[in-house]
């Protein structure tokens, strides 16, 4: 398969959290709708996610596409054990999913706009007392059958 035509989720595998991304099958479908997270160290809060990018083609917004992922990728964040989700974008929009600006305390690489800097407890005061840089780990969420089959080849 040529690369450009890969779907998104296999184009930018590292540090990429399998909770979330594109289902579509067809080249043509594949850019219909996207969400990502990322897993990150938030200085003193530990490991949790950060979403981002989320978009829906142009021609498909206000159909609740976008509300329709966001759910389920924290629906898959909170089933994985994870225990908050940060992301840079609109209020108005995130609000509706639960997101409130990031505690103060918190800080991310390179020049943010703090109004935009947004975050969501899973598991509530899971941000209390936060702070410190937030940081990419890199690391690739694993599912419970791959890890299965990693400690099967370990045995
Ligand atoms: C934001 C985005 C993903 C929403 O996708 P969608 O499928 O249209 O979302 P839904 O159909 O679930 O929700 C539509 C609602 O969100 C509102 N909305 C969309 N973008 C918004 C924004 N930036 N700020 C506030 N409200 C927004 C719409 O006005 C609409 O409101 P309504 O329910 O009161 O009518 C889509 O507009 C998009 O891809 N935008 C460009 C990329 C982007 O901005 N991504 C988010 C980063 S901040």
């Amino acid at each position: 398969m040529p690369r450009s035509a890969r779907p998104a989720s296999r184009r930018y595998p590292s540090g990429c959290a399998k909770v979330a991304g594109l289902r579509a099958d067809s080249p043509s479908a594949q850019a219909a709708r996207t969400v990502r997270l990322w897993n990150v160290v938030a200085g003193r809060a530990g490991a949790g996610l950060l979403l981002g990018p989320l978009a829906v083609d142009e021609d498909r917004r206000g159909l609740g596409i976008g509300s329709k992922l966001m759910r389920e990728a924290l629906w898959r964040a909170a089933r994985m054990g994870h225990r908050f989700v940060l992301l840079v974008g609109d209020g108005p929009y995130y609000a509706r999913f639960g997101f409130e600006p990031a505690p103060a305390g918190l800080d991310l690489p390179g020049p943010v706009d703090r109004a935009r800097f947004l975050a969501f407890e899973i598991i509530p005061g899971a941000l209390a007392n936060a702070g410190g840089m937030v940081v990419a780990t890199g690391e690739m969420e694993r599912s419970r059958r791959s890890v299965a089959a990693e400690q099967r080849l370990a045995a």
